[in-house]
């Protein structure tokens, strides 16, 4: 009793054992994360980013798009109805960085793959009002006329590789002819058609 009223008087004291106490309790809840196969590990299937996927990747990045739209599934039954099964720790293991997002000014990406043909994904990037006339998203015009360079490509892969994203000697040399000819908005369809398409679970 007496004891306890001595932290309670002494907010220095009380201070450093609050810190203490959720120190120990976050790390008993992160650490595991680190050492458990399904958060460390790839689902089955998954495969790093082809060079183009990547590519489109880094201007997803660039856009914002993120700003509207989440890639996370939860796991939850008004979520899997609408998008598909709900996303996995594994499947993400090659995003760098990730894409989560918070904010869902449009629906959630995470399995957006193959749910469109690449064309209609063409038309609504460039004005999202010719496929979706009631649409608040931006259009994208510039994706069509910017060509892709592959100058920094391999660059790219091999920081990747140090990462632990497993690319062949042989996928890197290859990386700047996969971008040859090809717009932004090509990179750009690429990445989003392999959006969560690697989990064969999809309803
Ligand atoms: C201002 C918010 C906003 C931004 C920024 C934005 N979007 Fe959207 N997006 C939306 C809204 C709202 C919808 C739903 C209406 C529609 O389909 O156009 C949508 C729909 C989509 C869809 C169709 C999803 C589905 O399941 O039907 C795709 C794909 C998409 N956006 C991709 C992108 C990409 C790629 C970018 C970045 C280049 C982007 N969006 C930027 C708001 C946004």
């Amino acid at each position: 009793m007496l004891k306890h009223e001595s932290i309670e008087i002494n907010i220095g004291f009380m201070m450093v054992l609050i810190l203490l106490t959720i120190s120990i309790g976050g790390l008993v809840q992160i650490v595991p994360l680190f050492f458990q196969e399904t958060t460390t590990q790839p689902v089955k299937g998954l495969e790093p980013y082809g060079p183009l996927e990547l590519t489109g990747r880094d201007i997803y990045i660039r856009e914002g798009c993120y700003v509207c739209h989440s890639q996370m599934v939860r796991p939850f039954r008004a979520e899997t109805e609408r998008y598909g099964h709900y996303s996995l720790a594994g499947e993400y293991v090659y995003d760098r960085p990730f894409q989560w997002g918070s904010k869902r000014t449009g629906p959630d990406l995470h399995r957006v793959g193959g749910r469109y043909s690449d064309e209609w994904h063409r038309v609504h990037l460039i004005n999202p009002r010719d496929v979706v006339p009631e649409s608040i998203m931006p259009g994208y015009p510039w994706l069509e006329t910017n060509m892709l360079d592959g100058d920094d490509i391999q660059a790219k892969m091999r920081g990747l590789r140090k990462l632990g994203s497993p690319y062949t000697d042989e996928q890197i040399a290859n990386a700047p002819a996969a971008l040859e000819g090809k717009s932004e908005l090509d990179a750009m369809i690429a990445y989003l058609q392999g959006l969560g398409t690697h989990v064969k679970t999809r309803r």
